[in-house]
């Protein structure tokens, strides 16, 4: 077992945890924090996307005991202040469908709009590659994300 200290959404967390235990796991039954879900748990589908440390992640490839002193956010702390912008363009460009892969689409988006605030269309291909979505065919997502990224300059928003 081990013992990690960690930040989700701003709020502080200390948990004994076995060292097998995957962070999407850690995330979704001692956090409580469901948003994030679980597609395939080999790192092929996106699914789980967290921010850890600034940077988005598939947190079924990372263990647990790895986020000790980890600062992390999952969509329910983008959504803190009310629906984010890339949430809201999610909706207003119909991106979302069965929305099993809105979560990790999201912050896959979340991450790349950080690093850089005005991507071009297959900058924003690349940045969602590691996302996979069975029901939209992948150009309402590129739209939302563009459509947010115009949205947050405006704004000079970014969270
Ligand atoms: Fe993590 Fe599919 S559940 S990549
Ligand atoms: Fe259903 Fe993407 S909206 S998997």
């Amino acid at each position: 077992m081990h013992r990690i200290k960690l930040k989700i959404n701003g709020d502080d967390l200390e948990h004994e945890v076995d060292a097998r235990v995957l962070l999407v796991h850690y995330i979704r039954e001692k956090a409580r924090l469901t948003g994030t879900h679980v597609g395939c748990d080999t790192g092929n589908c996106g699914a789980c996307t967290v921010i850890f440390n600034g940077k988005a992640v598939k947190s079924c490839m990372t263990l647990a005991a790895q986020a000790d002193g980890a600062e992390i956010m999952t969509i329910e702390g983008l959504a803190q202040n009310g629906l984010h912008p890339i949430q809201k363009a999610f909706m207003e460009k119909f991106a979302i469908q069965c929305g099993y892969c809105t979560p990790g689409m999201v912050m896959s988006a979340y991450g790349l709009l950080t690093a850089n605030p005005s991507p071009d269309e297959a900058e924003i291909r690349e940045a969602l590659e590691g996302n996979l979505c069975m029901c939209t065919g992948y150009q309402q997502i590129i739209e939302a994300v563009a459509h947010a990224a115009e949205v947050m300059r405006g704004a000079g928003k970014k969270k």
